[in-house]
């Protein structure tokens, strides 16, 4: 499984990526907000530090400022993927610019039908949002499952990025289904490292060697 980092956060992106966790980055109008940086420049120094996709999103609502918002994206970096919508415009322009030859994730998707519509408009990623459906009471792990059957049943190629990922349990069932990326906030991906019994077994190993007064060092 592929891990992206969800962040507008350099320093933190960086971390991870130091580490080997980073295979990609996802933004967001809310995440670059959060950053109180420029869009452009962000994404660029993003694309710097990261050489798999960098999902950069456009703003505008109809296709054709869409079309033209995700070209200026584009010219960010080779590695860009321009992130759309999913709404009838956003597939529009999906289906342009993956037919320049770009890679375009379809955000905001919550449903196996829109997922099916992005396959067909030649999305690179679909994200659907696993937290945001679990937030109205909607088990958001069914639409990731609903989404690997209808795209394997037909061969689609574009890949299910689990997004809006708030949980390592989150993390594990996209995994066990068979999403093909995740995207997750770097506390996320930091906290799949914790285990009460590692911390609880190494305090007793510490305890044990003291006992010895022996030191490696
Ligand atoms: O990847 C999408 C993500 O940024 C949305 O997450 O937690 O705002 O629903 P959230």
């Amino acid at each position: 499984m592929k891990f992206f980092v969800d962040s507008a956060e350099i320093d933190q992106i960086a971390e991870l990526n130091d580490l080997g966790m980073v295979d990609g980055v996802t933004t967001n109008p809310s995440l670059i907000m959060k950053s109180s940086r420029d869009i452009i420049e962000v994404t660029k120094e993003i694309c710097s530090i990261v050489s798999g996709p960098v999902s950069a999103e456009v703003t505008a609502t109809e296709a054709e400022t869409m079309i033209a918002e995700g070209r200026k994206l584009s010219k960010i970096a080779d590695n860009i993927a321009i992130k759309v919508p999913l709404t009838w415009d956003g597939l529009k322009a999906c289906k342009v610019l993956s037919g320049e030859g770009n890679m375009v994730n379809v955000t905001l998707c919550f449903s196996a039908n829109q997922a099916l519509l992005a396959a067909k408009a030649g999305a690179t990623f679909i994200s659907p949002f696993i937290g945001r459906l679990d937030d109205i009471n909607i088990d958001g792990m069914d639409l990731i499952e609903d989404i690997r059957v209808i795209y394997d049943n037909y061969g689609f190629e574009t890949q299910i990025l689990a997004a809006s990922i708030r949980t390592v349990n989150h993390v594990l069932e996209s995994a066990r289904i068979g999403a093909d990326v995740m995207t997750a906030p770097p506390a996320v991906i930091k906290s799949l490292a914790s285990h009460p019994l590692t911390d609880k077994g190494l305090a007793a190993f510490l305890a044990d060697i003291e006992k010895t007064g022996q030191k490696i060092l």
